[in-house]
């Protein structure tokens, strides 16, 4: 891989780091929040993807190891879901559910141009970023079917 290669997929890798760490926060932020008759089964899924989001995170700063980059600390983290912050009222399921979609759908975007980044260059981080996407698509499919619950008793 060339420098001009290493240009485009580490600032790629390292938003992707980012928006999982953003995630393990606010998942963890909501999971705890939430009250309400049909809160369990989403603080539920929250508390599940929590493990699997910080497990993404240690896949991807390995990854940027392993190309020469250090993974960020705290400070140097970009910050930007704001349809993910805590609801102010804590039985407002649906601001949740709707936050974590978007989360998701974010989450695609990133390694899907991950993907195309990689394609011929970078073999590895492209699988990576594969295994990763399929494990997002699984979550938005989930977070899709509990608006759909929301939709329908609402
Ligand atoms: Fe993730
Ligand atoms: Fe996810």
């Amino acid at each position: 891989m060339n420098d001009n290669n290493h240009a485009t997929i580490i600032p790629l890798l390292t938003k992707a780091y980012a928006t999982e760490l953003e995630t393990v926060q606010n998942y963890l932020a909501n999971s705890v929040w939430l009250d309400g008759l049909h809160a369990h089964v989403v603080t539920e899924a929250l508390t599940e993807d929590i493990t699997e989001e910080l497990s993404h995170a240690l896949r991807l700063a390995r990854r940027l190891k392993q190309l020469g980059a250090c993974p960020p600390g705290s400070l140097d983290l970009a910050r930007d879901q704001t349809a993910l912050q805590p609801a102010f009222k804590s039985t407002d399921i649906r601001h949740v559910v709707e936050g974590a979609l978007a989360a998701e759908r974010d989450a695609i975007a990133t390694y899907q141009a991950l993907i195309e980044a990689c394609e011929g260059v970078d073999p590895v981080t492209q699988d990576l970023a594969v295994t990763i996407l399929a494990d997002e698509e699984e979550h938005r499919t989930l977070f899709e079917g509990f608006l759909k619950n929301l939709d329908i008793n609402n």
